[in-house]
């Protein structure tokens, strides 16, 4: 349950729709995934593609963690919330020069570079600068990550890193590259990832390559796995915290490194998704011939998942502890068939003004809201407030 009676009287009368945070969870979500990877020596930097909610950001950097960004502004911001550039790596496979030069300006720990070429523009800027860039090679390892197609990085057909084919061409470019210095390999192989095996794969994969490199004479500071551990879509009360155990567990076990090698993970969704619900309320309800709909406030500007991946985010009431008895669409009031948050959801009998959470909205919620049909922008509410605050 999401609220207890005092915060639900609380929230009653709050506009909606808004995110929800629950920063007791994201503190020991950090703390549990923080916790698993010290304990085996190994480096986590949160995607912050996944949310990059300044409160949200500011405790994850508290913890320790580093940043894994994908363009120059996420850049800027990590730096801005106080990671420190040594902790921030830029990935994507479309860096502009600006967001280059930004990132060898502010002297990041490495970029995780996706072709031959990219790395020829990277060498000739930091040359022009007068730097050294850092750099980890993404490597395209041909794993199926066995989730949505859409989310699945590692094949051949995808546009990500570097296909196995051109490594040689790869390596002979780093070699003559004076203004790059290659520390490390890169591989992700998709995202929600739920099965451990792709995991194991992706170590077989990584040891491969990295043994190709070392072979020919090139050392690898850093091996760079990527991120991509799934959550519980389905059940996030039972399941409010990823595995991290597990998941590290595998990596120390299967994967091949000598001491001076360092682990590097760039988890986004896992660390902050559960953390996460989109409240909205009721507007109207409808019959149709064949079905029950409940019209929400939200739609998919706030949360695109449903209409992009067809997603399934859990849809619960926040005000009642009532058991379902109908069984209705929960769609959105924007003018697409797809706004709509799940179909044949159980819910109890709804009126005009309850109160529904969509759960599990803390990763790719936010941050992938848009202003389609001149919405609001997004608003929040961070669980401090709600327990703190008598006057909300
Ligand atoms: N590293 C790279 C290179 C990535 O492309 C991604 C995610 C991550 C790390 C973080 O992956 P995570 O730990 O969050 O799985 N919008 C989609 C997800 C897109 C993921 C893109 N890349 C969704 O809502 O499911």
């Amino acid at each position: 349950m999401l609220f207890n009676n005092i915060q639900r009287e609380r929230i009653r009368d709050l506009e909606t729709p808004f995110y929800y945070y629950d920063l007791g969870l994201l503190n020991e979500t950090l703390e549990q995934a923080k916790h698993a990877a010290d304990k085996r020596g190994f480096h986590v930097h949160y995607a912050l593609k996944a949310n990059f909610n300044d409160r949200l950001l500011s405790v994850i950097q508290s913890k320790g963690f580093g940043a894994d960004c994908v363009s120059g502004n996420e850049v800027q911001k990590a730096i801005d919330l106080g990671f420190s550039a040594d902790k921030i790596t830029f990935a994507g496979v479309g860096k502009s020069d600006k967001e280059i030069i930004l990132s060898l300006q502010h002297g990041i720990f490495a970029f995780n570079v996706e072709s031959i070429q990219e790395m020829e523009v990277i060498n000739e800027l930091a040359s022009k600068l007068g730097v050294i860039a850092k750099v980890s090679l993404r490597i395209n390892p041909n794993i199926d990550a066995n989730t949505h197609h859409y989310i699945t990085t590692g094949l051949d057909e995808n546009k990500f890193g570097v296909p196995t084919s051109e490594l040689e061409s790869a390596a002979s470019v780093i070699r003559q590259a004076k203004n790059v210095e290659l520390i490390g390999l890169h591989f992700h192989v998709g995202s929600q990832i739920t099965d451990m095996n792709v995991f194991k794969s992706l170590c077989v994969k990584v040891n491969e390559w990295k043994n190709w490199f070392e072979e020919r004479g090139t050392q690898i500071k850093v091996l760079n796995v990527g991120g991509g551990l799934g959550v519980d879509y389905q059940h996030p009360d039972d399941n409010p915290i990823p595995d991290f155990q597990t998941y590290f567990e595998i990596f120390d076990r299967f994967l091949e490194r000598a001491p001076h090698q360092e682990v590097h993970f760039e988890l986004g969704r896992a660390l902050v998704a559960q953390s996460g619900s989109l409240i909205t309320k009721v507007l109207y309800t409808k019959s149709g011939v064949k079905k029950h709909f409940l019209v929400v406030d939200a739609g998919m500007t706030e949360l695109m998942r449903p209409a992009l991946y067809q997603a399934y985010h859990k849809i619960e009431r926040v005000d009642t502890d009532q058991e379902p008895g109908v069984q209705y669409d929960v769609v959105g009031p924007i003018c697409e068939s797809s706004d709509c948050f799940g179909k044949e959801v159980p819910l109890p009998q709804s009126e005009r003004g309850d109160l529904i959470a969509i759960r599990t909205a803390g990763a790719y919620g936010e941050v992938m809201a848009s202003h389609y049909n001149l919405r609001d922008e997004v608003r929040y509410l961070y669980s401090d407030a709600l327990n703190l605050s008598p006057s909300l």
